[in-house]
């Protein structure tokens, strides 16, 4: 196991709560996603919840109990989303597009599955996004989404892997964050979530696949053209001060420093441009 693909976690406090029922919301092309998913994914299916704690508690907990079918679950409202590093994923109805995708995964190397995740969320979604490692997709230095990976025994010897992603749709807030927020709605006008979804979820599956049969090789040159920490004097959440140089063939980052390259893969490590 990767540790750039942080193993499962305890459930955030509230995430035992049962999954809010209820009706999909209209304009979830729910039908449309799965007809072009399930050639990929047989069995694969889609859900919308008006409101659950997490959608990656909610997958994690399904996985845990047996249940490891494919599946894209889409919450409207999210009351206790959750981030890397054991932060929050701010997740109010309407302000952004929040889900997880849960699937078997069988990776030989699971090193830079994040990175992969990210190239084709950002090539999916406009060319002005850049990738922050190893997590996040950024505007001008702001952060516009968040990618959140756990995986879960699902089996002898199969894991099933929980791709959680959080997009900001519209203005939110700064209040509180580390790295003031970007919205999709800054670069596009459409930002409906049911067509935005449906754009992101057949490339987001190929990729998945096409990480399981090649590992990162073939997303390094995609994610290096758009590594927003490039070149650029980081901080790490060590304290340790260098240049960013790029990534390693498996999606490590490379930083320069006083004792030379220093190659970063922990999950529990950040960084950030130094100011
Ligand atoms: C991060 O930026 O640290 C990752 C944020 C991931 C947020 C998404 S929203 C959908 C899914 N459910 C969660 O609780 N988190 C992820």
């Amino acid at each position: 196991m990767s540790a750039n693909l942080p193993l499962p976690v305890a459930h955030a406090p509230g995430a035992s709560q049962a999954a809010a029922g209820g009706p999909p919301h209209p304009s979830w092309p729910a039908e449309a996603i799965r007809d072009a998913v399930a050639p990929l994914l047989p069995g694969f299916a889609v859900e919308v919840l008006p409101e659950v704690d997490s959608t990656n508690s909610e997958l994690m907990r399904r996985a845990r109990a047996g249940r490891a079918a494919p599946v894209l679950l889409v919450a409207q409202r999210q009351t206790a989303g959750r981030g890397r590093l054991g932060r929050d994923w701010d997740s109010r109805a309407g302000a952004g597009l929040t889900f997880s995708l849960g699937l078997v995964l069988a990776p030989t190397d699971w090193w830079g599955l994040s990175l992969a995740v990210g190239v084709s969320l950002a090539e999916s979604l406009d060319s002005r996004i850049r990738l922050k490692w190893p997590n996040d997709l950024w505007l001008d230095d702001r952060k516009l989404a968040g990618i959140l990976i756990e995986t879960a025994t699902a089996g002898p010897a199969q894991r099933y892997a929980v791709v959680g992603v959080g997009i900001n749709l519209d203005e939110r807030p700064s209040t509180g964050l580390s790295t003031a927020p970007a919205w999709l709605g800054e670069v596009r006008s459409d930002c409906e979530p049911g067509a935005i979804l449906l754009q992101l979820a057949e490339p987001l599956v190929r990729t998945l696949q096409l990480f399981e049969r090649e590992g990162f090789a073939p997303f390094k040159a995609r994610f290096d053209a758009r590594d927003a920490l490039r070149d650029r004097a980081v901080v790490l959440s060590d304290g340790t001060s260098g240049w960013a140089r790029g990534t390693t063939g498996q999606g490590a980052l490379r930083v320069e420093t006083e004792r030379g390259i220093k190659a970063l893969s922990s999950s529990e490590v950040s960084v950030r441009p130094r100011a």
